[in-house]
């Protein structure tokens, strides 16, 4: 299964991402002058942010469509694997990663790519999400999925460590860990709701079901989270856990 995304679709459903990611900006603290790789630029949103701040951006990530969206915001984005960082050694003073590292199946490879990227002493700040992470949205999922006589392993396409073990991993790769954190954040869903964000972020497992179960599948989930994450006035709020850290090579 891989995920697939559409610009257009991810700004409607999926704006909040980098509304608010204020908190891991701030660990970052970008320089004037510095040369920052951001690990999974999405559609550059976040780029912009530290572009503003004087530092020159490098954007990677996977999908070409959301690289292009980077690039019509004037990034310096590429398409790439964050599993084989296609940039020379010790090149870049940081490596800035938001809400994507949880898509990254090879983890070792990524962090040793990360490590030699990174000027000796440079820092790899990051968010993702974290040990817990929807955890409602991945048992609803499932059940829907198995509902309909599939297999509901087909939704874990996500990793989400505690801190425990992210800072081990780190560890084992010649990181010393600053910061670690793990943040519950509740986070209130545009009007699109639940059913956008499945459609949205649960898109290439919908791809991987035949088309005619799809939309019973996303209803299926709908039904079965309303009574733990829709309030009273109608409002979805998906039960997102972040883990955020700053590390240095
Ligand atoms: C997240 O940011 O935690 C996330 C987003 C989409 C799918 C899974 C997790």
């Amino acid at each position: 299964m891989t995920q697939t995304w559409d610009p257009h679709q991810y700004e409607q459903h999926g704006a909040f991402v980098h509304e608010l990611a204020g908190g891991v900006l701030d660990w970052l603290a970008p320089e004037a002058g510095e040369r920052i790789l951001d690990l999974g630029c999405g559609d550059g949103q976040l780029s912009k942010r530290i572009v503003a701040a004087g530092a020159s951006v490098v954007g990677l990530d996977s999908s070409p469509q959301m690289a292009a969206a980077a690039q019509s915001l004037g990034i310096d984005a590429i398409v790439g694997d964050a599993e084989a960082i296609p940039f020379v050694s010790h090149s870049v003073d940081a490596v800035f990663s938001n809400a994507a590292l949880h898509w990254v199946r090879n983890h070792d490879a990524m962090l040793s790519g990360v490590k030699l990227v990174l000027r000796p002493g440079g820092r790899f700040v990051a968010e993702f999400g974290g040990f817990g992470n929807i955890a409602a949205i991945r048992v609803a999922m499932r059940a829907a999925i198995e509902r309909f006589g599939f297999d509901g392993s087909k939704d874990d396409v996500n990793y989400y460590p505690t801190p425990q073990i992210y800072t081990r991993r780190l560890e084992q790769h010649g990181f010393t860990v600053d910061r670690m954190a793990l943040i519950p954040r509740p986070t209130p869903l545009p009007a699109s709701g639940m059913s956008g964000w499945i459609r949205t972020f649960r898109r290439g497992v919908l791809e991987s079901l035949p088309e005619g179960v799809r939309d019973k599948i996303v209803e299926e989930a709908v039904r079965l989270l309303a009574p733990a994450l829709k309030d009273e006035e109608g409002n979805w709020i998906a039960d997102y856990v972040r883990l955020r850290f700053i590390a240095h090579a």
